[in-house]
């Protein structure tokens, strides 16, 4: 039976206080608990758990696969923030702000082998072997993701289609695992396992879309990270890539080529944004992902109770403000 999202919370936060790191070398360990004690959402947790409970398996059972993916999600962190030059995140300085890059290197190395060792833990060798061979899976398909990326900053030729796969390489194929892990360890068969990993994947891009949207239109205080990091990066997302193809002024291009000072080119190409009314036009594309998301929910044949708690999880993540 499926409980409600303060008992997975409450499970996962339990699960990475008790989890026990040596004290020393100091400057290995510290950054970790720094990094996995300050306040994520824990979105990636919450859905293994979830799922693992709504087809009939019990959190517990997952609750080290639930950990291993989070912490390997906060190693992915530290060092997209070193690829980001991001100094901020939730709402406190980053790991290579706070120590420096070697150290935001390190510590990500080492949160790396705890989560490939947490993850073969608490469930027999087959369903291990099984969790192994999606958890390395995704991180490659993760790894992938973050160099298409930074491939991207370079280009002006990225199109709608590349940036959606991109997105699903660096982003959503870790919800899919977390979707799918849980339905792994429950037993469910592989058809329910195909929709549980699909519906992630599917949340997983409307989170991009609308992480990429708070990038440039989120409060900092709400959303814990620097406004405008996308556009001094040149990210391709879905906002700069539809501004490239429809803006007539040049601005865009222009700011590509030759930047203005920081604060300039965030509000020059902010304008060209709010001109061509591309707010509204992502906010409705992260609605259509959210629907198709919703659409292999209605696929795992889940008790209506159970099948709303991740219709309302994939309607806030969409509407999230940070
Ligand atoms: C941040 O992930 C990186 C993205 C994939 C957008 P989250 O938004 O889940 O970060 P936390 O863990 O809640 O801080
Ligand atoms: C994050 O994308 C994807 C991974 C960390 C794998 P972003 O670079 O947009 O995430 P934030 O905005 O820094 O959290
Ligand atoms: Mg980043
Ligand atoms: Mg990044
Ligand atoms: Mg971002």
């Amino acid at each position: 039976m499926i409980h409600d999202i303060d008992y997975y919370r409450n499970l996962i936060e339990g699960a990475i206080r008790g989890y026990r790191l040596p004290d020393s070398p100091a400057g290995l360990y510290d950054p970790i608990r720094y990094a996995m004690d300050c306040g994520g959402k824990r979105i990636r947790p919450i859905l293994c758990m979830a799922m693992c409970e709504a087809l009939g398996g019990s959190a517990a059972d997952v609750v080290n696969q639930a950990l291993a993916i989070e912490m390997f999600h906060n190693f992915t962190l530290l060092h997209d923030d070193v690829m980001d030059h991001a100094d901020m995140r939730r709402g406190r300085p980053t790991v290579h702000v706070r120590w420096d890059e070697r150290t935001a290197i390190l510590s990500g190395d080492a949160m790396l082998s705890i989560a490939s060792e947490l993850v073969n833990e608490g469930v027999d060798a087959a369903t291990a072997s099984e969790c192994r061979r999606l958890f390395h899976r995704t991180a490659m398909e993760v790894y992938e993701g973050q160099q298409y990326d930074m491939d991207f900053e370079d280009r002006t030729d990225v199109t709608v289609d590349d940036y959606l796969d991109m997105i699903r390489l660096k982003t959503s194929v870790l919800l899919g695992c977390a979707c799918r892990m849980g339905a792994i360890v429950a037993g469910a068969d592989d058809e329910c396992q195909k929709y549980a990993y699909r519906f992630g994947e599917l949340l997983g891009l409307a989170f991009q879309l609308r992480d990429d949207y708070l990038d440039t239109y989120g409060d900092p205080i709400m959303f814990g990270k620097e406004i405008g990091g996308d556009i001094v990066n040149d990210k391709k997302t879905w906002l700069l890539i539809t501004a490239l193809a429809e803006d007539t002024s040049g601005v865009v291009t222009q700011e590509l080529a030759m930047p203005s000072e920081q604060y300039h080119k965030i509000e020059r190409i902010k304008r060209v944004y709010d001109d061509l009314g591309l707010p509204e036009r992502c906010r409705e594309l992260i609605e259509r992902y959210i629907a198709d998301a919703n659409r292999c929910v209605a696929r795992l044949g889940l008790k209506p109770v159970d099948a709303n708690f991740f219709t309302d999880l994939a309607s806030k993540s969409s509407t999230r403000s940070n």
